[in-house]
């Protein structure tokens, strides 16, 4: 079937936010994210770039909203240990059958997983150096994406860092995704969403244009390989 990849395919609903989605496929969704992110998402540069010079001035603290399975939170624990440096370490999502997914396989990584929304932290006063979300951007509706924009510049301490990185929309990207997962439907992506709902997400994300024309002031928006779009806040140059 093909798809028309000119506009965000928005009322497209992606399998795993199903209430009553199958249990077994979705836990085999939350396991195969870490591979899919480890070919996709570059979290080293997230932690290289934002995470590790904040960590060198002392611990810190981080908030990985729409963690999911929490690969990438465990990833920046891994890291951070390896490197002497320390941090608390929190990943957040709205879905509970996410959180207990990811927080029965913490493996000692020492991350806090919570059912909350953004919102709920700016309730309780909290505050992060590093605020970050990966493959959640495309998920929101336009008043979603607001408040998790208001939310997240309002958790960030002065000098820290908001970064919001998702998939970018274009046809190279949904035939490339297509491909791999179509190889490896029958083995290491059996029994799981990763190959629907990646191509579902690749139609509901933005590319680089709609993304800045759907952000607020304060907000950039910066394209990378292989097809990736970050959007960034600092609080050093700007406040919400
Ligand atoms: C595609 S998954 C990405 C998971 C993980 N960040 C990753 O990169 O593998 C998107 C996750 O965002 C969560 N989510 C969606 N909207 C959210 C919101 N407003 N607040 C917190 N979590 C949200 C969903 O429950 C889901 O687990």
């Amino acid at each position: 079937m093909t798809h028309d990849l000119s506009v965000r395919a928005v009322d497209a609903r992606e399998l795993m936010d199903d209430p009553d989605a199958d249990i077994g496929m979705l836990e085999r969704t939350y396991e195969r994210f870490r591979l899919v992110n480890a070919l996709v998402s570059h979290p080293g540069r997230l932690y290289r770039r934002d995470v590790r010079p904040r960590a060198r001035r002392g611990p810190i603290r981080i908030l990985d909203i729409g963690a999911g399975g929490g690969d990438v939170s465990r990833m920046i624990a891994a890291r951070l240990r390896r490197d002497g440096l320390s941090a608390e370490i929190t990943a957040l999502d709205a879905d509970e059958r996410a959180i207990r997914w990811a927080s029965d396989r913490d493996g000692g990584a020492g991350v806090t997983y919570r059912c909350a929304f953004a919102a709920d932290l700016v309730a309780e006063g909290q505050e992060y150096d590093v605020v970050f979300s990966n493959h959640v951007l495309h998920h929101l509706t336009a008043p979603e994406l607001h408040g998790l924009l208001r939310d997240s510049a309002a958790l960030v301490r002065e000098g820290g860092a908001v970064v919001h990185r998702d998939i970018a929309r274009g046809r190279v990207a949904y035939a490339l995704y297509g491909a791999v997962t179509w190889l490896l439907g029958g083995t290491l992506f059996r029994g799981s969403f990763i190959r629907e709902d990646g191509l579902i997400s690749i139609r509901r994300s933005y590319t680089t244009e709609e993304l800045a024309d759907a952000v607020p002031t304060g907000w950039s928006v910066r394209f990378g390989l292989p097809s990736r779009l970050e959007l960034r806040w600092d609080a050093r140059t700007a406040r919400p």
